[in-house]
């Protein structure tokens, strides 16, 4: 038995599973999960309003702030949702997906999981270019590493910027194909990322 299975068998939760099984997500894999859709769709929207403020602009310094306590705080969630992953079963995928379906899924999946992650490694590194550290929400301080380039703010941020692009064009057919699976093919892919799985289910 894994460990986090014991988690289950503790809380009981009505029966709501928070560990993933053959067939269904848990509870836990679905909060991650949209948590960090939120996040990513939300950071992207602040980032492309931000880089528009002029100096005069009352958000000027509050926006970019804000942006960058919630990229780091989407990091330490990703980390979590990857260490979760680790030890969880993988639901598999419905007999209803074609093979080439279930291959572009675990492409994608794990594109979006590699984007993630450089795009936030790249926003820290265009922040703490000149040495500064990032105040997380005011509660936490992550210190700057410093600069290994000369032109590393430009360079980090031209990375950051394109990759968040890819990053959104991929998560949006991403979100599409679920629709897809949903309203057209009637499946359960997009519900199995809705309702937890049960434990008598
Ligand atoms: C409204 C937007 C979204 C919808 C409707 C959606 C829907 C889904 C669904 C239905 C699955 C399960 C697929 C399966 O079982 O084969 C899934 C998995 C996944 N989604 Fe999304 N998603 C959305 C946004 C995002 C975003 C923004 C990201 C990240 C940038 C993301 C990353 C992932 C990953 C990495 C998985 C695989 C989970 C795993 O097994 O580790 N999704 N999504």
């Amino acid at each position: 038995m894994k460990v986090f299975e014991l988690f289950d068998i503790i809380l009981g939760n009505g029966g709501i599973m928070l560990t993933n099984t053959v067939s269904h997500y848990g509870l836990v894999s679905i909060i991650l999960h949209w948590i960090t859709a939120l996040a990513v769709f939300g950071l992207f929207g602040l980032g492309f309003w931000m880089v528009e403020l002029s100096y005069y602009d009352s958000y000027y310094r509050a926006a970019p702030a804000l942006h960058k306590s919630i990229g780091l705080t989407l990091a330490l969630i990703i980390l979590l949702r990857l260490f979760w992953r680790a030890y969880q079963l993988k639901p598999t995928p419905l007999i209803s997906h074609s093979p080439m379906e279930q291959k572009a899924a675990v492409w994608v999946h794990g594109t979006l999981y590699l984007l993630m992650f450089i795009t936030m490694l790249s926003g820290y590194f265009i922040s703490t270019a000149d040495n500064r550290a990032i105040e997380v929400f005011g509660l936490v301080t992550v210190p700057s590493m410093g600069a290994f380039l000369d032109n590393q703010e430009d360079l980090a941020g031209v990375i950051h910027k394109y990759l968040a692009y890819l990053m959104v064009a991929i998560a949006t057919l991403h979100a599409l194909a679920a629709l897809k699976h949903h309203f057209f093919d009637k499946d359960k892919t997009l519900l199995r990322m809705l309702k937890p799985g049960k434990h008598w289910s």
